[in-house]
């Protein structure tokens, strides 16, 4: 008898510590606000667990004492409001001077990167791509849904260097390119959890990360800027409250096509995730060249050169990569950090598409 109820005990507090393990660790795409389950915790790093309440030793802020779960409730538990949000000022790249909080959050649908523009790694991949998740949202944008990309290198980025970025990539209405005092910028990825980002001295840890949001509803999420662009402006769709049953099944429909679609060939899914932000097989230039038919017309060293580290090619003033890196308006190709064997497959898929569109003769005769 004794030993059946310590056992049910057992399996009691093993349930319940998996129920704090999930709530702790809750994937990207919760309110933040859902997910106190001790008496204080800060909003920011749910790891951070207090029964005295206080500050948050990663991030200064303070503990919030925990509450129920509650919708209704779930916005001021949040402290994710003007408490939260730094109201400092910063520089759009058209030179305006604009309050974080107050000019750019406060009751908006917004997604926020981290970024810097001599970035040769990941960050002209995530500009490319939001700039597809712009097209999506369509004319939503810039009245319903607000993009915001912070500069980290706020000393080398100057209003005027973040126009001319935005330029290059066509940012259109409701994307604002922005600059400001290091010590505020600092604060600001700190606040939003973005600050293991980007560091200009320190690339290689940089995480590409979009945070999307709702203030007036306190809903924050966490994305990869690789994620799947359908699937995101669908989130963000969200966010508005455009239908929510509507939009569950579209999101559950498009992941499901989307994923069986990509499984078939992963040269597909990587150039999808990773190459066609920029780059088109056969549909005209982007942000990059056309690659239908590169396969045959360069060798495949250069090719692997090109995808793996295009800005040792350049440094080294390779001339095939110097002249298209000055036709293409100095458009960094990005260091993308892929495998070799990654390179391999989005090079025999490169070459598989361009059969599709030229006759085998004249094709795949490099190698
Ligand atoms: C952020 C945009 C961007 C992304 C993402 C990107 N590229 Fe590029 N790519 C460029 C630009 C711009 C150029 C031309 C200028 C240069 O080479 O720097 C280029 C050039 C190239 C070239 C040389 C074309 C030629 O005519 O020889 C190849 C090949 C290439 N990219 C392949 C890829 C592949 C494969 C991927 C995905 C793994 C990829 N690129 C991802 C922007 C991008």
């Amino acid at each position: 008898m004794n030993r059946t109820n310590v056992k049910i005990v057992l399996l009691g507090l093993l349930m319940f510590s998996i129920t704090l393990v999930t709530n702790s660790q809750l994937p990207s795409g919760h309110s933040f606000a859902q997910q106190q389950v001790v008496e204080y915790s800060c909003p920011m790093h749910p790891e951070v667990k207090s029964k005295t309440g206080g500050s948050c030793p990663k991030c200064g802020m303070t503990l919030k004492q925990a509450s129920k779960p509650d919708a209704q409730t779930a916005k001021e538990d949040s402290q994710w409001g003007e408490t939260h949000f730094p109201n400092v000022e910063l520089t759009t790249q058209n030179g305006k001077k604009v309050r974080f909080y107050d000019d750019l959050i406060k009751g908006k649908v917004v997604a926020i990167e981290l970024i810097y523009t001599t970035c040769k790694y990941n960050c002209p991949l995530e500009t490319a791509r939001m700039v597809q998740l712009q097209k999506l949202l369509g004319d939503r944008m810039g009245k319903d849904v607000f993009f915001y990309s912070i500069t980290i290198e706020p000393e080398h980025d100057t209003p005027e260097v973040l126009k001319a970025y935005a330029d290059k990539y066509h940012v259109g209405p409701g994307w604002l390119f922005l600059t400001g005092k290091p010590a505020d910028i600092k604060l600001i990825s700190r606040r939003l959890g973005l600050d293991s980002l980007p560091n200009g001295n320190d690339p290689d840890g940089h995480t590409p990360s979009l945070l999307i949001g709702n203030e007036a509803t306190g809903i924050w999420m966490k994305n990869s800027a690789l994620d799947n662009t359908k699937f995101m402006a669908l989130k963000i769709e969200q966010l508005m409250g455009y239908g929510p049953q509507a939009q569950v099944v579209n999101i559950a429909s498009t992941n499901k096509t989307e994923s069986v679609k990509l499984n078939i060939d992963k040269g597909q899914y990587l150039f999808a995730t990773r190459c066609a932000a920029c780059h088109t097989i056969g549909n005209g230039d982007k942000i990059g060249p056309d690659l239908l038919g590169v396969t045959s017309v360069r060798d495949r060293a250069w090719l692997q050169r090109i995808i793996t580290e295009p800005d040792t090619l350049i440094a080294e003033k390779d001339p095939i990569a110097t002249a298209l890196f000055q036709k293409y308006k100095e458009i960094r190709m990005p260091r993308l950090g892929l495998p070799e064997a990654d390179v391999n497959t989005i090079i025999e898929y490169m070459k598989a598409q361009t059969a599709g569109f030229k006759k085998p003769e004249t094709t795949g005769t490099q190698n």
